[in-house]
């Protein structure tokens, strides 16, 4: 059968860092054609190398190395200068300043651009702005916030992008659904799905959270107490406790689902307000809550109404072979993920074909 194999994870990575340069940085990567081999390319994988490097440092020295604040003076700094001259530690740090040196590029090019002064993106805000006394953001913060936004915004809506392609490719009578409501939305075949289609499609909608409840992003977040507290319910938290929370668990209670729990049903969330974000922390609650809630949403909906526009998607290979990648704080699919994506012209002949069989 034709169809397009599509790596959902590289593709979802490269369209949700798309994003992120667009609407932050007023940057075309172009990194959806396949034909782009430019540097732009690496700020990507650069990312990717060093979350990786990162996840390695996790290790048993690294937790002598907590522990070298503890130590008096000059132990302390001895097991510190030990622990960074390894040679992981040393890839790390390279690859932390080449991280750094992309997104100063970005900003570079960026304070090229004459038309900075009547921007409004992200960057072009922090990098107009003043401080009180008149002077510009330095250089080393704008580089933490361009670092920042696409760290925060890239992996987690591909993420969610990638749970959504596996759970649709086990579900296809959601998909058959939600094309249904794309079709009426947004006229199958005819117009781009948009920001204002998106908010029409309930269903849509629901498809999302319900893939947030099943596979959240961020499974487990903490946050630490910087004074003593009492939770709602009378538990005593002392300053400096960290208290984990676990919406992979929120969203698995039986309790609260009911029987089907395990079932995707975007049914759940239709024709009713969204839970609190304090009862379905997904993206965190109060005033440190996502940033980006409403983008990755939006960009999320408009790729899916895209996708089912246009392909239906199977999985390519056993359901048995997606397992959760454990290795960083966003959880996403082990390996990635292959999925198959048939143009619905394709599925319909075939599907008459064996009508008039
Ligand atoms: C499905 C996609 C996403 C999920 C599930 C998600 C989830 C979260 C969570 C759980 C946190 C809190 C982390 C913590 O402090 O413990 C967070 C923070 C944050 N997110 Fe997202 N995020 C998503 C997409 C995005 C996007 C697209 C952006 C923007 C580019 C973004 C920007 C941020 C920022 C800037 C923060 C820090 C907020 C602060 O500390 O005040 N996120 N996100």
């Amino acid at each position: 059968m034709p169809a397009l194999g599509l790596p959902s994870k590289d593709v979802f990575k490269r369209f949700t860092m798309e994003s992120i340069g667009n609407v932050f940085f007023n940057m075309d990567f172009d990194l959806l054609n396949p034909a782009n081999t430019s540097t732009k390319l690496s700020f990507g994988a650069c990312f990717d190398e060093t979350s990786a490097a990162a996840a390695r440092l996790i290790s048993p020295s690294a937790l002598l190395y907590a522990l070298s604040d503890l130590c008096p003076h000059p132990l302390g700094q001895v097991v510190s200068y030990l622990y960074w001259s390894g040679s992981e530690q040393r890839f790390f740090l390279a690859k932390c300043a080449e991280l750094r040196s992309y997104a100063s590029d970005i900003i570079c090019t960026s304070r090229m651009d004459p038309l900075l002064g009547t921007r409004r993106d992200l960057l072009a805000l922090f990098m107009n702005a003043r401080q009180e006394d008149g002077s510009p953001l330095d250089d080393e913060l704008l580089v933490d916030m361009v670092i920042s936004f696409a760290l925060a915004g890239r992996d987690t809506t591909a993420s969610l992008l990638t749970w959504t392609a596996f759970l649709l490719t086990q579900n296809p009578h959601v998909q058959t659904l939600l094309r249904g409501e794309v079709k009426v939305v947004a006229q199958l075949g005819q117009a781009r799905p948009t920001y204002k289609d998106v908010d029409k499609m309930p269903y849509l909608r629901g498809v999302l959270w319900e893939v947030l409840r099943l596979r959240p992003v961020v499974p487990l977040d903490s946050k630490t107490a910087v004074q003593a507290d009492v939770l709602p319910d009378g538990t005593y938290v002392p300053s400096n406790a960290r208290v984990l929370f676990f919406p992979f668990g929120v969203g698995l209670d039986q309790e609260r689902w009911g029987e089907d729990v395990q079932e995707m049903r975007p049914e759940r969330w239709t024709g009713k307000p969204l839970p609190s974000s304090y009862d379905f922390p997904v993206f965190q609650a109060g005033p440190r809550i996502c940033l980006g809630m409403n983008m990755a949403l939006f960009e999320a909906g408009v790729m899916l109404a895209t996708l089912m526009q246009h392909f239906e998607l199977t999985l390519a290979g056993s359901s048995e072979e997606v397992r959760y990648d454990r290795s960083g704080g966003v959880m996403g699919v082990e390996g990635g993920l292959l999925v198959k994506a048939t143009p619905l012209a394709v599925v319909e002949r075939d599907v008459s074909r064996l009508g008039g069989a």
